[in-house]
């Protein structure tokens, strides 16, 4: 248990900077259909948001303790942030693909490792959030062909 509760609270961190960086996003897109693109990436982040809290309320339901400091999210999260400057349409959509697959990579390893424990709610999920990030990826790669 204790490999899926680092990975979960792993996710935890990662969403919430994700969280943060997806804001810088939102605010400094700039180009062609600005605000459909816009309106989008806030769209993502609301669901990052959820994710971050069902996350960390299913590690409180399996008896152990979420991260619950920025502190501690900017120590475990491997997201690297962005500076203040304009980001065209076309990069910031790269950028939240990555982010969606990289999210949806952690999703996968804790799906495999609360499979190794008869997590299945655990399991069910994160094949959720999986499918939620196929969606958007498949979004993101449909509007960069
Ligand atoms: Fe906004």
């Amino acid at each position: 248990m204790n490999t899926q509760i680092t990975l979960m609270n792993q996710y935890v961190a990662d969403l919430s900077v994700e969280n943060v960086k997806f804001h810088n996003l939102h605010w400094n897109v700039v180009g062609p259909n600005f605000e459909q693109v816009h309106v989008y990436l806030e769209k993502l982040y609301d669901d990052f948001f959820l994710k971050f809290d069902e996350v960390a309320e299913r590690v409180k339901m399996l008896g152990e303790f979420p991260v619950a400091s920025t502190k501690e999210y900017l120590e475990l999260s491997n997201v690297n942030e962005l500076g203040n400057d304009d980001i065209k349409v076309e990069d910031a959509m790269k950028v939240a693909k990555e982010e969606l697959e990289y999210l949806k990579a952690s999703a996968l390893k804790i799906r495999e490792e609360a499979d190794n424990n008869d997590d299945f709610v655990t399991v069910a999920l994160m094949e959720d959030h999986v499918a939620a990030y196929d969606k958007e990826i498949w979004f993101i790669e449909s509007a960069l062909k």
